[in-house]
C-alpha cells in the first residue's frame, strides 16, 4: 500500500450505505480462542487486515491450522490445538499489534516451552510491563527485556492464580491476565480501575469457559479446555472504523449515510454518545445481536451545528481509540473542546495527543496540547494545503482525512500506510460515499 493519502475538501454531501469490516479487537480472540479450542471454530466477518491476520500468522506457527474460506479473507475455519501449542521454529512478529502482542504473552505464560515476541517499531515503543509483570507473579520467566519487544517468555502449566489490580483501565492487560489464567491451577481475577471493552469475558463462554463479573471484579475459574463452538462465530463491523464514516458525515451539512451491522456494545460505544453530545445526529436501527455482541444499524445525518465539549475522564475508556477523529470534529466544532485523564493516548500506535496536536495544527486548527489530553478551539473550517506526518498511525492517518473533508485545501498525509492494519478498505469505501481521498500515484 502507498505511503501518502491525499485527502481533498469533499464536493457536496456524503451519502449511501456501507458495511466497514470487521471488528479488529473481537477477530483477535476469535482466533486466539479458537486456536486453543478443542475442534473446529468457523469464524465469518473477520478482519483482513495487518493486525489480525498477524494473529492468524502466529497461530499457525504455534500450530493451529487455518483454513481461509474467501480470497478477501473474510471468513476461515481453525481447527484448534486443544490447549497445546507448539513450540514455533521463529520469532513470532505481531508487527504493529498491541493486543495481539499482549494477549499472545497471557496464552504464551501457560504453555510449556519458551517464544520470542517482537513487533514493529511503533510496537517496539510500546508498554509491555503492565502484562509481564502480572504473568511474571502467575510463574512465567521471562529471558532479557520485559518492558519492552521483543520479549522471550517461557510458560509453564499450572500457573498460579493471581488477583490483579491493574494501575491503567485496559482491556489489553485484563484479557492477557484471563488467557493466562486459563492454565492456572485456581481463581483468577482482574479487578480494573475502570470498566473495559469485555470482548473476551463475553466470547469465552461460548467456547464453554465461563467468566463472572461483579462490578469492576472479574474472575475466571478454569474449567478445562476449551470447546469449539458449535455455531459460527460472527463478527460485527468494527465500531472504531465506522466512527470515522460517521464522523465525516456529522461534519458534513446534508450528508446522509447508513453504516450496517455495526458493534454497539456499551463499552465501544463512547464516540456515540460523545459525537451526540456535540450534536450530531445518529440514529439506531435493526438493533439485534451477533454471537455474545448487539450491533446495529447506524443512520447519521450531516449536522448543521455541532460545538465543543468537556469529555469526563470516566468516559474516556469507552472512546480510547476514537479521540483522534472525536479530535477532528471537535475543530470543526463551535466553542471549546477539552479531554483530561487521557494520558494512555501517549502510548497507542503514536503518541497520539502529540501527533494530532501536530498534524491538525498544521491543518490551521488551535490545539493545545495538554500533559493528558487535549483543547481545541473549533472553528468554521480549517486551511488544509499542507502536510501532515501520520506517524505510522493508522487512525491518526483516518482522522486527518476526516478532516480535510472540511479544509479549504487538499492535505499531504504522509506515512498513512498502516491504515491497511485496522482498514484495508478505506479509501475504496470512504471514496464509495464520496469522501474525496485518494492514494498518490494511483
Ligand atoms: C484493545 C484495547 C485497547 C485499545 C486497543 C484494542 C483490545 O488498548 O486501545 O486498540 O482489543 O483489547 P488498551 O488495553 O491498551 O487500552
Amino acid at each position: 500500500m502507498p505511503e501518502v493519502l491525499i485527502a481533498s475538501p469533499v464536493r457536496g454531501a456524503l451519502s449511501g450505505s456501507v458495511r466497514v469490516p470487521g471488528d479488529k479487537s473481537i477477530s483477535h480472540r476469535a482466533v486466539m480462542l479458537a486456536a486453543l479450542a478443542e475442534g473446529t471454530t468457523r469464524i465469518e466477518g473477520f478482519l483482513p487486515g495487518e493486525d489480525t491476520l498477524a494473529t492468524a500468522r502466529i497461530f499457525s506457527m504455534l500450530g493451529a491450522v487455518i483454513d481461509w474460506q474467501n480470497e478477501a479473507k473474510t471468513k476461515l475455519i481453525v481447527h484448534g490445538t486443544s490447549g497445546m501449542l507448539r513450540a514455533p521454529s521463529g520469532v513470532l512478529d505481531a508487527g504493529n499489534a498491541g493486543t495481539c502482542a499482549r494477549l499472545l504473552l497471557g496464552v504464551l505464560a501457560g504453555q510449556p516451552f519458551s517464544a520470542t515476541v517482537d513487533g514493529d517499531a511503533s510496537l517496539r515503543r510500546r508498554p509491555m510491563r503492565r502484562v509481564t509483570e502480572p504473568l511474571a507473579k502467575m510463574g512465567a520467566r521471562f529471558f532479557g527485556a520485559t518492558d519492552h519487544l521483543p520479549i522471550t517468555i517461557e510458560g509453564r502449566r499450572p500457573l498460579s492464580p493471581i488477583e490483579h489490580r491493574p494501575a491503567v483501565a485496559s482491556a489489553q492487560v485484563k484479557s492477557a491476565v484471563l488467557l493466562a489464567g486459563l492454565f492456572a491451577s485456581g481463581t483468577t481475577c482482574v479487578i480494573e480501575p475502570r470498566a473495559t471493552r469485555d470482548h473476551t469475558e463475553r466470547m469465552l463462554p461460548a467456547f464453554g469457559q465461563p467468566v463472572h463479573r461483579d462490578g469492576l471484579r472479574v474472575c475466571l475459574e478454569p474449567t478445562g479446555v476449551l470447546r469449539a463452538p458449535k455455531q459460527v462465530l460472527s463478527i460485527p463491523a468494527d465500531p472504531s472504523s465506522a466512527a470515522f464514516f460517521a464522523a465525516a458525515a456529522a461534519i458534513v451539512p446534508g450528508s446522509k449515510l447508513e453504516l450496517t451491522g455495526v458493534g454497539i456494545n456499551p463499552r465501544r460505544d463512547g464516540w456515540r454518545r460523545i459525537l451526540e453530545a456535540m450534536g450530531a445526529k445518529i440514529q439506531t436501527h435493526r438493533l439485534q445481536s451477533c454471537g455474545e455482541e448487539p450491533v446495529a444499524d447506524l443512520h447519521i445525518e450531516g449536522a448543521s451545528r455541532l460545538r465543543g465539549v468537556q469529555v469526563a475522564p470516566e468516559d474516556v475508556p469507552d472512546a480510547i481509540d476514537e479521540f483522534p477523529v472525536l479530535f477532528a470534529v471537535a475543530a470543526l466544532a463551535e466553542g471549546r473542546f477539552e479531554l483530561r485523564g487521557a494520558s494512555e493516548l501517549r502510548v497507542k500506535e503514536s503518541d497520539r495527543i502529540a501527533t494530532m496536536a501536530e498534524a491538525l495544527s498544521r491543518m490551521g486548527a488551535k490545539v493545545q496540547e495538554l500533559p493528558d489530553g487535549l483543547r481545541i478551539e473549533g472553528q468554521a473550517s480549517l486551511e488544509g494545503g499542507c502536510e501532515v506526518d501520520a506517524n505510522h498511525d493508522h487512525r491518526v492517518a483516518m482522522a486527518i482525512a476526516v478532516a480535510a473533508q472540511r479544509a479549504r485545501k487538499p492535505v499531504r498525509i504522509v506515512r498513512a500506510a498502516e491504515i491497511a492494519t485496522s482498514f484495508p478498505n478505506f479509501v475504496e469505501l470512504g471514496q464509495a460515499i464520496g469522501m474525496q481521498l485518494r492514494w498518490e500515484g494511483q
